[in-house]
Order: C-alpha cells, then sequence, then structure tokens
C-alpha cells in the first residue's frame, strides 16, 4: 500500500467519520462564532449519563468521582447533585468542595503520600477516610489515630492498562499483614484494601484478579474489622479504537463482586469514564504552509493545552474539521499542530485532510479527562474557554 493510500484509509477509518455524534454542524459553528476559539464545551447530559450508566452496570458500587480527571466546579456541583460521592486527593481539591459547600460525608482521600499538614488539613474538613501504601505513611496517621480510619492500597501491576497506576503506588500484598500489624500497634484503624489497576484498561480481568485477590486478605485476617474494599478507577472509553461497553466491561467485575460479604462497602473511583465523553472542543485553523508534501495545520490549541492529554495521559483524541466536504474531490496529506513556538506542539502527522483554509473549524472529541486538567499557558497563550451546557440537548441536530 503506498503511503498516501495508508493516510488516506487511516483519516477514511479512524478520523473522519462520526466524529459529530448528535451534534449539530450548524449551532457549533455558531457558538464557535459568538464565544471564538478555542472553546471546550461540557455537556451536563453527557456527565449525568456516564454516571448513571457505571451506577447501572455496578450495582453493588458507590461511586467516589476522581477529581483529578476533571476539576469543573460545575462537573463537582453537577455530580454532586447526582448523589456521587468524591476521590480527593489535595488541599486545592478540597478547597474546590468547600466553595461548592460540599463536605466530606461521601469522600475518601486518596493519595497515598501527603505532607502531615495536608493530613490534618484534610481532617479538619471532616475527611475520616486515608490511603496508605507504606509504613512511613502509617507512621503519619499516630498522631490522628482517633479520627481516621484507613486503606490499604495494594499495587497490582498492569502493562495492558493506558496507564498503569501501580508503578509508583500500592504495596505488594505480601506486605499487607505487617502494615495491619504496625497500624494495630499504633491503635489505628484499618477499614479497607483499595487498588487501581491502571487506567484506560483494555478488558475488565485486572479488576476481577484484584478483588478476588483482596477477597483472599480479607479471608486470611478475618480480626481486621474489614469493612471497605476500594476498586479504584480504570473503566474505559471509547478514543479511536474499540472499547467494550460499560455493561460488558463491568459484568465480569460484578460477578467478582458477587463473592464480597454485605457487610463490605464497595467503593469505585471513576474519573474518565464519567468526564472523558463529556466535552469537545472547537478550535480554527490560524495558519497554514505546505512544508514537503503535506499541508501543515496550525490550529489555535494543541498539546500545551487541552490536547496535552497526549503528552501526559497517552490519549490519541478523536480530532476532525466541523465543516463537511466533498471528500471525492481529494485528501491530501497534513499535519494537524498546534499555536506554540515549541516543535513538539504536533496534534497529528499521519492524516489525510481535504484542502482547508484558515479560519476553518475543527472538533476534537472526548477531550473531558485528563486534559484541561493539564493544559499549560506555554507561550502565554490563555487556556481554551469552557462553557458548561446545562439545558437539555441544546446541541443536537433534532431542531437544527
Ligand atoms: C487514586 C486514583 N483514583 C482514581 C483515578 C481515576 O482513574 P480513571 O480515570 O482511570 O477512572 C486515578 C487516576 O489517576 C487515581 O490515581
Amino acid at each position: 500500500m503506498s503511503n498516501l493510500i495508508q493516510l488516506k484509509a487511516h483519516f477514511a477509518e479512524q478520523v473522519y467519520p462520526d466524529q459529530l455524534g448528535n451534534y449539530s454542524r450548524k449551532k457549533l459553528t455558531k457558538i464557535a462564532a459568538e464565544h471564538g476559539t478555542p472553546t471546550v464545551i461540557i455537556d451536563q447530559d453527557v456527565i449525568t449519563s456516564q454516571y448513571q450508566s457505571l451506577v447501572a452496570a455496578l450495582p453493588k458500587v458507590k461511586m467516589r468521582y476522581a477529581i483529578k480527571a476533571l476539576s469543573n466546579p460545575d462537573v463537582i456541583n453537577h455530580l454532586h447533585g447526582l448523589g456521587c460521592g468524591f476521590d480527593l486527593a489535595t488541599q486545592g481539591e478540597i478547597e474546590l468542595l468547600k466553595s461548592l459547600s460540599i463536605d466530606a460525608t461521601h469522600c475518601i482521600h486518596t493519595h497515598p503520600i501527603k505532607k502531615e499538614t495536608e493530613i490534618r488539613q484534610a481532617i479538619e474538613f471532616g475527611c475520616r477516610y486515608f490511603v496508605v501504601d507504606n509504613s512511613h505513611e502509617l507512621d503519619k496517621f499516630k498522631a490522628f489515630k482517633d479520627q481516621v480510619e484507613l486503606l490499604i492500597r495494594v499495587s497490582f501491576r498492569n502493562q495492558d492498562a493506558v496507564v498503569d497506576l501501580s508503578r509508583k503506588f500500592g504495596c505488594e500484598l505480601t506486605k499487607v499483614p505487617a502494615l495491619v500489624d504496625q497500624a494495630q500497634h499504633s491503635g489505628i484503624r484499618i477499614a479497607g484494601l483499595s487498588f487501581h489497576v491502571g487506567s484506560q484498561v483494555p478488558a475488565p480481568y485486572a479488576h476481577v484478579n484484584a478483588i478476588e485477590q483482596c477477597l483472599d486478605v480479607f479471608k486470611t485476617m478475618p480480626n481486621v474489622g474489614w469493612k471497605i474494599l476500594d476498586i479504584g478507577g480504570g473503566f474505559p472509553i471509547e478514543y479511536n479504537g474499540p472499547c467494550p461497553t460499560i455493561e460488558e466491561f463491568c459484568q465480569p467485575i460484578n460477578d467478582a463482586l458477587q463473592q464480597v460479604d454485605d457487610s463490605i462497602e464497595i467503593l469505585a473511583e471513576p474519573g474518565r469514564f464519567i468526564a472523558g465523553p463529556s466535552a469537545i472542543q472547537l478550535l480554527s485553523v490560524v495558519g497554514m504552509a505546505q512544508r514537503g508534501e503535506r499541508t501543515w495545520y496550525y490550529l489555535d490549541d494543541g498539546v500545551y493545552g487541552v490536547l496535552s492529554g497526549q503528552m501526559f495521559d497517552h490519549a490519541k483524541y478523536p480530532i476532525s474539521p466541523l465543516q463537511e466536504y466533498d471528500l471525492t474531490r481529494g485528501l491530501h496529506p497534513s499535519v494537524l499542530a498546534g499555536p506554540t513556538c515549541d516543535s513538539i506542539d504536533v496534534i497529528d502527522e499521519d492524516i489525510v485532510l481535504p484542502e482547508l483554509a484558515i479560519g476553518d473549524l475543527f472538533i476534537a472529541t472526548q477531550v473531558g479527562a485528563y486534559t484541561m486538567a493539564s493544559s499549560t499557558e506555554f507561550n502565554l497563550y490563555p487556556k481554551s474557554k469552557i462553557l458548561w451546557l446545562s439545558g437539555k440537548k441544546e446541541l443536537l441536530t433534532a431542531t437544527d
């Protein structure tokens, strides 16, 4: 296959189709004209449907949304209204909850490494449940032993996860008895086990294995008084490749959870699954240049901005021109780049595009999770505007 044909196939199959979902081109174009670009639109209805479908797929599990994925106040407020609790990790996240008058009742502090002042502040906020994965961290809780209950985070390495979160955090299962011993000697209460088998996990078997192994620990150490099993996050969404439905993904996890005693509360810390699909971004072509056989299109946001998840989160966002083009008029090898002066700021080199012009719009989808969270103001470009879409399906084609 020639290079160009390969590029065309890539474009036709992976980049161009169905970017828009049900959104209306006309309305998005109007929004871009009204608000300018780059602009992110976060859709309340998508937050609702993602949250509710996860709750329905995991009926025994209470959700603690991982604030780090997308800490937009409207998102947090809305999830709170839906009955979701929160996985928080920093004082900044606590301040955000406080600013929204959300208390600590359904919160869990999941950061395995904290300063003592951070522990103190989280306790002042009302947080009772914290995570540890080593003896130094456990020691920090001696001073607070009557105010806290701890979860021991266990590591389950997972090469299949796009982001393996058990390299940096979590202890081996074999270390759990020693940590429990240490806690008991210090009069600190151990409430449960937690794990995170990695983010954007392709299949549920890592969760199933981790659940089974945690249940073994519960069984072999019955005197601990276990009361919580926290199965973390990892629930995948569709970027450019296929992805199981959340029902398919959760079925084996549900089966494994049937073995959990009713006295144990089961928690999950979903971030990506709830936030990822909720946001799209509108961008504009701000410049173009022919370099060799490729046309370079420079957009007004890139990997230093909302698409920073390409660097930090290993994500590749579906991105395509917003306008409809007559594809029979030809597709050309192209490069999509961000606006900054850094040469690393390239969004995609392996694409073909119709002939575009300065001012044409692009749409990137699935940009809710770990995107705005890591976007910068490199070159002092302002961050993308963010719109919270709270109305009922305002952007859908039905009334177009
Ligand atoms: C402790 C913890 N919980 C939950 C999450 C959310 O994971 P995900 O976005 O895969 O659902 C993360 C992600 O980094 C995490 O570190």
